[in-house]
């Protein structure tokens, strides 16, 4: 484990033991009809790499990048689109994959935008929730974990783009970031 970290938040064992229950519930949820998956880029792109495939119902997958930190452990509160999808949601079951719900601004925006466009329902799994730091009232339909108000990194979460590659999830020194 690299020195930047306190500790280890989850394994790659416990993570893919939720994503196996995320997929189950979404099998469920999703019988006999033809969703799209939406992945919200970067940060959501192991999980639902992961999640996608532990399904058995078929899906299409399509990709938005939003960005709302900069370099920052805190969130702009006006999350930006910088990669739109190239599908339309017109009358699609929409699965949006989020890796973290942390102030809520950002998944405001998207339901916000996809429910607008014509989505004709709205479905969110989010790999973990941080329900201490909301600040609009917003939740995911699926939570796999739930953290404190600690700044996590791995399995595609990162600080100022590093971290993102681990298979695990750890908590980061805080004096990385309160420099
Ligand atoms: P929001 O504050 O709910 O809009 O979350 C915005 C985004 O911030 C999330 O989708 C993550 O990409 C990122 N984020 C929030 N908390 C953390 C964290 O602890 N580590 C890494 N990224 C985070
Ligand atoms: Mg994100």
């Amino acid at each position: 484990m690299s020195g930047d970290f306190q500790s280890v938040f989850l394994t790659e064992a416990q993570i893919q033991n939720q994503v196996k229950k995320a997929a189950e519930w979404l099998d469920k949820r999703f019988e006999g009809k033809k969703p799209l998956a939406v992945s919200v880029l970067k940060g959501s792109v192991m999980f639902f790499c992961d999640l996608v495939r532990a399904m058995n119902t078929p899906v299409q997958i399509d990709f938005m990048t939003i960005s709302s930190y900069g370099s920052s452990t805190q969130s702009s509160g006006m999350p930006k689109i910088v990669m739109d999808l190239a599908a339309s949601v017109e009358g699609r079951d929409v699965i949006l994959v989020e890796d973290i719900v942390d102030s809520g601004n950002t998944l405001y925006k998207m339901r916000d935008l996809l429910v607008g466009r014509g989505a004709k329902s709205f479905t969110v799994v989010t790999l973990l929730d941080k329900p201490s730091r909301r600040q609009v009232d917003i939740k995911a339909d699926y939570s796999c974990f739930e953290v404190g108000d600690e700044f996590i990194v791995g399995y595609g979460l990162d600080y100022a783009q590093q971290y993102r590659d681990l298979p695990y999830i750890a908590i980061l020194k805080r004096e990385i970031y309160e420099k």
